[in-house]
């Protein structure tokens, strides 16, 4: 079935938010294969970001998602690599539908990158490019 790549990230665990964010995943229907929480090393961050490398955020998207620890996990079921965008909603907050993660927990605030609380993998590629980076043991 298929996988994919969710990360609870530092400001979703800060808040206090990792149950409201899972039970809304389990209460879809998806299986949880596997789930972490780590602090990231620099290492994992650059190669989960490697895509924005250049862009003026990258900088500070990897100082927040290394900023304390975050929740890794590997969610699997019919659809769950476009269902989990689904359920977050779009990247800015502001824009995110009510009833999304983001559009119902997430805002914006005046700082250089957007602290959206969650990521989900984007495509079949991604998710097991991402999989191997955080749960190397797992492919
Ligand atoms: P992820 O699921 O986290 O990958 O979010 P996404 O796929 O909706 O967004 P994307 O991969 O394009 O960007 C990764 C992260 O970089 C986002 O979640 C934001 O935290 C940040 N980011 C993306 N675009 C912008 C932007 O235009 N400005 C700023 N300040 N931050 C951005
Ligand atoms: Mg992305």
């Amino acid at each position: 079935t298929e996988r994919t790549l969710i990360l609870l990230k530092p400001d979703a665990v800060e808040r206090g938010l990792r149950g409201e964010i899972l039970r809304r995943l389990e209460a879809k229907g998806y299986g949880i294969l596997a789930l972490d929480q780590r602090v990231p090393d620099p290492d994992t961050l650059a190669q989960h970001y490697a895509e924005h490398e250049g862009k003026p955020f990258h900088a500070p998207l990897v100082t927040y998602m290394g900023s304390g620890p975050l929740v890794a996990l590997v969610a699997e079921g019919e659809g769950v690599i476009a269902g989990f965008r689904s359920l977050a909603g779009a990247t800015n907050p502001t824009e995110a539908a009510p009833g999304s993660i983001r559009g119902d927990l997430a805002r914006e605030w005046d700082a250089p990158v957007i602290q959206n609380l969650v990521h989900g993998s984007d495509s079949t590629e991604s998710a097991e490019r991402e999989i191997g980076i955080w749960f190397p043991g797992l492919v």
